[in-house]
């Protein structure tokens, strides 16, 4: 059989309607910043419509700005709405609940399965049918479920079920692919909380990993633009950790 059509690197998203919930900030708005470069027609959502309309600001072309709320379905039906047809859907979505397990809230572990596992699920029940066949969804999950530590055990089963999620979606949802990256530390900002502590952390992590750094936001964007591309990688979760999860 004749190997390929395309060149790897080849741009595809040119025209590709590409909706990023997430956009207002970090990865999300980041992989805004990059799609537009490469011409996509972006939907950018998330739950500040000021963070949103401040990425649309940056972008050489126009976005569409829809606010949601993964913890609402009914802005979800409504962001679906709005969105149409479109190719491909890109969710950094993450409300932590962290703490020890004897002191978690309710409601916060609620949010945090709605951004990680209840939101995609509600996403791919609104939009997949408005999805083109060629077309996928790509959600964030996360290196605590392959390493768990203490106080981290709401996000170590939200990123884990967000793992099973994207292989069972892309089983159902088929042709569209449905893939996760999977983050170990990345200086995305949301680590900053740390203050002076956080060089330290970073090094400490960076010494441990077996790629010997932490990660970039750019390698994200990679990850993200590889699994919007390669029309043979669905049911994927990729590992940008620096094999963080083995060490
Ligand atoms: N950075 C790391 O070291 C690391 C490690 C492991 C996994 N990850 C995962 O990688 C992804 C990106 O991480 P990040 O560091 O760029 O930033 P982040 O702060 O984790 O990004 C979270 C995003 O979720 C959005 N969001 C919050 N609540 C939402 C809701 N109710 N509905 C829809 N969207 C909501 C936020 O929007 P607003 O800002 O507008 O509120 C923000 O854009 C996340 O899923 C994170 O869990 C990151």
């Amino acid at each position: 059989m004749a190997i390929t059509e395309t060149p790897a690197s080849a741009t595809t998203l040119g025209g590709q309607r590409l909706v990023i919930v997430g956009a207002g900030s970090r990865t999300g708005r980041l992989l805004a910043q990059a799609a537009s470069v490469a011409g996509a027609d972006l939907v950018l959502a998330g739950p500040d419509p000021r963070k949103l309309e401040w990425t649309a600001g940056e972008l050489a072309d126009p976005a569409e700005v829809v606010p949601v709320d993964l913890a609402d379905e009914a802005s979800i039906a409504a962001l679906a709405k709005r969105v149409g047809r479109f190719d491909h859907l890109v969710s950094t979505a993450a409300m932590p609940a962290n703490g020890p397990v004897a002191e978690l809230d309710l409601t916060d572990v609620q949010r945090a399965f709605a951004a990680k596992v209840i939101g995609p699920l509600l996403l791919a029940k609104h939009l997949a049918c408005q999805a083109r066949e060629s077309g996928s969804f790509t959600f964030f999950s996360g290196v605590a479920a392959w390493r768990p530590s203490p106080a981290r055990t709401v996000m170590a089963t939200t990123n884990g079920a967000l793992a099973f999620l994207v292989q069972a979606l892309a089983v159902e949802i088929a042709p569209v692919r449905v893939n996760a990256v999977s983050p170990g530390i990345v200086d995305t900002g949301s680590w900053d909380g740390l203050g002076a502590d956080k060089e330290a952390f970073l090094r400490t992590i960076a010494e441990r990993n077996p790629a010997r750094r932490v990660g970039t936001p750019d390698d994200l964007i990679k990850a993200v633009l590889y699994a919007i591309d390669n029309p043979y990688v669905t049911g994927t979760v990729l590992h940008v950790d620096g094999g963080g999860r083995l060490a």
